[in-house]
């Protein structure tokens, strides 16, 4: 059972090694929530920074230390120019109204994903967003905006070759490690557990890299539904999983 707040605010786990560090959360099902209820698909974004809000206010009161969103892949400019920019529209007014408020709540915000093709103003933003929350250290909050895992890698991979050319960096240091030191999320650990909501079960490009021991959990709900009870229940069922991280279960023996 995932344990509720203590009255200091801080929650009681009774096994706090059950709560992951760092959970990802892939955001789907904005646009047939919208279809579903008469609503254009802007609407269902609309109502996905909603339970942006709501996932952020709960993981902090969960006791969760990194939350990282999908909020625009590198795939998604192949949606109609429209719904693209209603998305940066949303991330502006996202950016401009809860800034404050986030920094005020001592959480700190990272972007991770390529600034190519992003409108200067929104780049401006997402800069700022960062600048001013840099010293904060109570909840981190990753953005993942234009955003895409094998590009997120490639770009990572090209930084380690060219300080080897430069001979900054020694060939035998082009290690697993180094790369994960140039990836966007630095120095965010890998994510413990990802979610993704509305019904899909794959991982379409998000956290390639870090993901690779994640404990994956699909939930059906479409994501504008999603708030502190389906947070929690993604928790129970972490808790429930058995991590081996290729070693051997406790069936073992
Ligand atoms: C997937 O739903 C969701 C997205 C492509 C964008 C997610 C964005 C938000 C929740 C809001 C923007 C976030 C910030 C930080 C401003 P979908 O449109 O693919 O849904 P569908 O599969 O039902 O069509």
């Amino acid at each position: 059972m995932i344990a509720q707040p203590a009255s200091n605010g801080i929650p009681e786990y009774a096994d706090p090694s059950s709560l992951p560090a760092h959970v990802g959360i892939i955001m789907d099902g904005n646009g047939r929530w919208a279809t579903r209820n008469g609503l254009p698909r802007s609407m269902g974004h609309e109502r996905g920074v909603d339970a942006l809000r709501e996932t952020v206010r709960a993981a902090q009161k969960l006791g969760l230390s990194y939350l990282t969103v999908y909020s625009f892949s590198t795939e998604n400019w192949r949606r109609p120019m429209a719904e693209v920019t209603a998305l940066f529209a949303l991330l502006r007014h996202f950016i401009k109204k809860d800034l404050k408020r986030l920094k005020s709540e001592n959480v700190k915000i990272s972007v991770f994903g390529t600034r190519a093709g992003l409108p200067e103003d929104v780049c401006s933003l997402l800069d700022m967003a960062v600048e001013e929350t840099a010293g904060n250290s109570r909840f981190n909050l990753g953005i993942a905006f234009n955003y895409g895992g094998r590009e997120e890698i490639a770009r990572a991979a090209k930084q380690v070759a060219e300080k080897v050319a430069t001979g900054e960096m020694a060939i035998e240091d082009f290690t697993e490690e180094a790369i994960s030191r140039h990836l966007d999320t630095h120095p965010f650990p890998d994510p413990d557990m990802i979610i993704r909501t509305g019904q899909e079960h794959r991982l379409s490009n998000f956290l390639t890299w870090q993901g690779a021991y994640a404990e994956l959990v699909f939930m059906d709900v479409l994501w504008p539904e999603f708030g502190e009870p389906q947070l929690r229940e993604a928790l129970e069922k972490f808790g429930a999983r058995e991590r081996r991280f290729g070693g051997l279960g406790k069936e073992a023996g």
